[in-house]
């Protein structure tokens, strides 16, 4: 079976977030699936990877968009390193950026790369058997091979998508239409619409054959709450399902971790994490007997970023600086400002601003408790990422959180708490640092942390079957 995966983000590609871990570990733990042979397809990107490795061009071709043409080069990966077959679709212009997101004409950017990719197939006659959409970026891809005769060869082709944020859909005027591939029946432009714009995210649900969310529990929550397109998921609910993400094992391993100071198991785990975390403390200024929790991410209001400085200020006066607090992440730039502030503040807070591979791995291993008080959360890989370190998440009780993280009291190794507010979230700190003082219990819930599995292999499997069908 041949599976052609379509993302904007691919780990160690390119990555913004939790879509690049997903998209670079997937298609490489199908692939020891006997039968499956799976690809991934992303635009290129002017990055370290691209330059350190050795591609070689497979299809040149051309593409018009707005009655202005595009080259289109898609380039392969020749040693297949990764696990799986890379393809990058270069357009001059449009496809060879620095980052897969923040340009003005992004719109354009997403419609480019969906259009390289199904021109390239269709020209060169290959038919996969399915094409997985990842996210919004490539939602129109369902639609397009149906109803655009550039694509004919592809038509009747099974489509999946697969929704990681519900939240960003794409949305575009239909003055946009002009940068689309030629639709043949005017009739079916019905299915690109909703709420009188283009919307990527609700023409992928329409036209795929079937899409899935990222964890059973966020799947749940879409039918109640997805920003304008209830109704629609409802309506398509036949089609629905819900998959959890895995995490890659071999990248996310505290016995082979490069990035680490110490690397330890489940066996040595309370030793190996001490000699970690002393060394962050050290470089970070912090008091390493202190509990120190920590919080890795996008500032966004998804994340409950926001929070963070009431969380801050909040558990350090209360607790009277009895806790260490680190953050690292980037986003909101009014936020980035008030917790530079804090950091200047108080001694207890160590802030790391930026997006640094490394650091996350440090911190996951060195850190006590991982904080993550998402408002949404379609699937969260942080939480699994702590675990297998052995740091005990306190997490909100919402969309894949609460399907991977169990509270302490209904037999798990987490915390939970419901509102997504700064006071609940501080309870929950309160209630982890009387665990952190009970040395024995604290390496039961770092042992029992560490004994979960939430490798990919069950995932993938559940993927494969869905394509089955
Ligand atoms: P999302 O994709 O919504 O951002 P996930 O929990 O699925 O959330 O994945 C986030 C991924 O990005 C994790 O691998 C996390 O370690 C990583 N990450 C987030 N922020 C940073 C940062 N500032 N530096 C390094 N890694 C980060
Ligand atoms: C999105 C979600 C996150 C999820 C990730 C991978 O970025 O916000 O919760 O883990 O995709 O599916």
């Amino acid at each position: 079976m041949e599976i052609y995966h379509l993302s904007m983000e691919c780990y160690p590609v390119a990555k913004v977030g939790g879509l690049a871990d997903v998209v670079g570990a997937l298609p490489k733990y199908q692939n020891k699936i006997e039968g499956i042979h799976a690809h991934v397809v992303m635009p290129w990107y002017n990055k370290p990877f691209v330059w350190d490795h050795d591609f070689e061009v497979v299809f040149d071709g051309i593409i018009h968009q707005n009655l202005q043409a595009f080259q289109v080069q898609v380039l392969r990966e020749r040693s297949n390193v990764l696990g799986f077959e890379l393809y990058l679709v270069k357009i001059p212009g449009l496809l060879d950026r620095d980052n897969p997101y923040g340009y003005w004409d992004e719109s354009q950017q997403f419609l480019a790369f969906q259009h390289g990719t199904l021109h390239w197939l269709s020209a060169m006659g290959i038919r996969p058997d399915v094409l997985h959409c990842h996210d919004y970026h490539t939602g129109l891809v369902p639609f397009m091979i149906e109803h655009c005769p550039e694509f004919r060869f592809l038509k009747g082709v099974k489509t999946i998508g697969t929704i990681h944020n519900g939240e960003y859909q794409g949305e575009m005027r239909w003055e946009m239409l002009s940068y689309f591939p030629w639709v043949e029946d005017g009739y079916s432009l019905g299915l690109l619409d909703w709420a009188g714009n283009i919307n990527p995210l609700a023409a992928m649900i329409k036209c795929c054959n079937a899409f899935n969310a990222v964890s059973g529990g966020y799947l749940e929550e879409l039918f109640q709450s997805f920003r304008g397109l209830e109704g629609l998921v409802r309506q398509e609910h036949a089609k629905a399902y819900g998959i959890i993400n895995g995490i890659d094992t071999e990248v996310w391993n505290p016995q082979t971790d490069d990035f680490l100071d110490v690397n330890y198991n489940i066996n040595n785990a309370r030793g190996g994490k001490w000699k970690n975390k002393t060394s962050l403390c050290k470089e970070y200024g912090l008091n390493p007997d202190l509990p120190l929790f920590a919080f890795i991410g996008r500032f966004a209001g998804e994340k409950g970023a926001d929070l963070l400085p009431d969380i801050i200020i909040n558990s350090i006066q209360q607790t009277n600086g009895g806790l260490n607090i680190m953050v690292l992440g980037s986003g909101d730039f009014y936020l980035e400002n008030r917790l530079r502030e804090l950091d200047f503040t108080f001694v207890n807070f160590a802030l790391d601003l930026g997006y640094k591979e490394f650091l996350s791995h440090k911190i996951y291993a060195s850190a006590d408790f991982l904080l993550m008080p998402s408002r949404v959360e379609p699937c969260g890989l942080n939480q699994m990422y702590a675990m297998r370190y052995g740091t005990i998440p306190i997490v909100r009780y919402t969309g894949g959180l609460r399907d991977t993280v169990r509270d302490i009291t209904t037999g798990g190794g987490g915390l939970n708490f419901t509102h997504p507010g700064s006071d609940d979230a501080v309870h929950a700190m309160h209630r982890a640092m009387e665990f952190f003082y009970n040395g024995e219990y604290m390496s039961m819930l770092i042992h029992t942390n560490m004994s979960y599995d939430f490798s990919w292999e069950k995932s993938a499997e559940n993927y494969i079957e869905l394509y089955k069908k």
